[in-house]
C-alpha cells in the first residue's frame, strides 16, 4: 500500500487520490437561474442522495481549482435558492462534458450544449427534456469548507417535484437497463450502468445469513470458491442436514436426463453454457472414476450453481464435496 496525508499532497493530487477511490460517481446536471435571468447548466459529480423523508439530495459546486473563484452555478443557487438536478444518461453524455465548458456568467449553457430546455412546473430554473429523470428542487443550505481552490461548498436540496419517463420502470422500480445512467471516474474515465455492468446481490433484509465465520473450513479452504462466493454461502439462514444431501445426490445419480452426455468435455461445455444441473450430473460421474478430479468438478458445480443464484442447490453439492 501507498500512505498518504493529505497535508503532504498538493491539491490536484488530493483531488485525484479522491476521483480515482471515490467512484463511480453519479451526475448531477444540475439547471439554475441567475438573478438576471440567465440559464445555468453543468454537471456535478459530487453528489449523491442522503434522504427520502423528505427527499434530500447535495452536490459541491466547488472553488475552482485554478484561482478559487466561485463557479456560475455556486453564485445563482445563494442568489435564486432553486434548482433543478437531472440524472445523466449514456446518450446524453457528450453534450454534458460540452456543458461543463467554463463560458462567460452570460453565455447559456443549455443553448451551448444543444440540449432542449423545458419549463418546470414549481422552480423558476428549466429542466433538460433529454433526461428521463428530473427533479426540481429548493435550496436549504449551502455549506461550505475551506476558500482555497477546489474547496468544497456543499448545496443541500429539497426535491420538490419528481419528473420520471414512463419507460423506465419494470416492475415498479426504475430498471438499470432502462435508465442507461453514467457515472464519474478518475481523469477522463465514465462508466456504463447498463447491460453486462448490472448484477444483482440479494438484499440480507429480513434474514440473518450463518456468516462467513459458520462456514465449514472445506469450504473456506477451496481453492475453487471465490471471496463472493464464501460471502454468498454466508448469506444463507441454514446449512443443508445430512438427510437432505443424501437424497438429493441419489436422486440426480437416479436422473436419466433427456440430451445429456457424460464426461469432461460435456461437463466444460455445460459449464459454458451455465447448465449447472447437467454439470453435476457428469461430475458425479466422473467421481466414481477419479475422486480427486469428481471433488473439483462437483466444487465446480456448487459454484455455477450459486452465480446462478441457486444457493440450495448449491450448498448440497459443497456440502457433498466436502465428505469426499
Ligand atoms: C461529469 C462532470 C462532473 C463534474 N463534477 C464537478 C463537481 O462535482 N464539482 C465541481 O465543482 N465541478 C465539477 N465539474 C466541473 C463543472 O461542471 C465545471 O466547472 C462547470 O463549468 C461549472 O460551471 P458553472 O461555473 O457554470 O457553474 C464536473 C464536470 C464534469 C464534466
Amino acid at each position: 500500500m501507498k500512505h498518504y496525508l493529505p497535508n503532504d499532497l498538493t491539491v490536484p493530487e488530493v483531488q485525484r487520490l479522491l476521483q480515482g477511490g471515490v467512484g463511480p460517481r453519479p451526475i448531477a446536471l444540475v439547471s439554475t437561474l441567475s438573478k438576471d435571468g440567465i440559464n445555468n447548466l453543468s454537471p456535478f459529480s459530487f453528489f449523491n442522495v442522503f434522504g427520502a423523508n423528505p427527499p434530500i439530495i447535495a452536490f459541491s459546486p466547488s472553488r475552482r481549482g485554478k484561482d478559487a473563484s466561485l463557479k456560475d452555478s455556486y453564485i445563482n443557487l445563494t442568489e435564486t435558492k432553486e434548482c433543478v438536478v437531472q440524472a445523466v444518461t449514456y446518450s446524453m453524455v457528450e453534450q454534458v462534458s460540452l456543458a461543463s465548458t467554463e463560458y462567460e456568467p452570460n453565455v447559456d449553457e443549455f443553448i451551448k450544449s444543444g440540449l432542449t430546455p423545458i419549463n418546470s412546473d414549481i422552480v423558476k430554473p428549466i429542466r433538460v427534456k433529454e433526461s428521463p429523470f428530473q427533479m426540481e428542487c429548493k435550496l436549504l443550505e449551502i455549506r461550505s469548507f475551506g476558500e482555497g481552490g477546489a474547496s468544497a461548498n456543499i448545496a443541500i436540496c429539497e426535491v420538490l417535484k419528481f419528473h420520471v419517463a414512463e419507460d423506465l420502470f419494470v416492475d415498479g422500480i426504475i430498471h438499470p437497463n432502462k435508465i442507461d445512467l453514467v457515472a464519474r471516474m478518475s481523469k477522463d474515465f465514465y462508466c456504463r450502468a447498463f447491460g453486462d455492468a448490472v448484477f444483482e446481490v440479494e438484499k440480507p433484509i429480513g434474514k440473518k445469513g450463518i456468516g462467513y465465520d459458520q462456514l465449514p473450513d472445506f469450504i473456506k479452504q477451496s481453492n475453487i470458491y471465490s471471496a463472493n462466493n464464501l460471502g454468498k454461502f454466508g448469506n444463507t439462514e441454514s446449512i443443508p442436514p445430512d438427510k437432505e444431501v443424501d437424497d438429493f445426490i441419489s436422486q440426480m445419480n437416479n436422473e436419466k436426463p433427456v440430451n445429456y452426455e457424460s464426461g469432461e468435455d460435456a461437463f466444460y461445455r455445460y459449464q459454458r453454457d451455465g447448465n449447472y444441473n447437467f454439470m453435476l450430473k457428469a461430475a458425479l460421474e466422473i467421481l466414481s472414476q477419479d475422486k480427486i478430479k469428481g471433488k473439483r468438478l462437483l466444487e465446480l458445480s456448487a459454484k455455477a450453481s450459486l452465480e446462478s443464484n441457486d444457493t440450495e442447490f448449491a450448498w448440497k453439492i459443497a456440502m457433498f464435496a466436502g465428505r469426499i
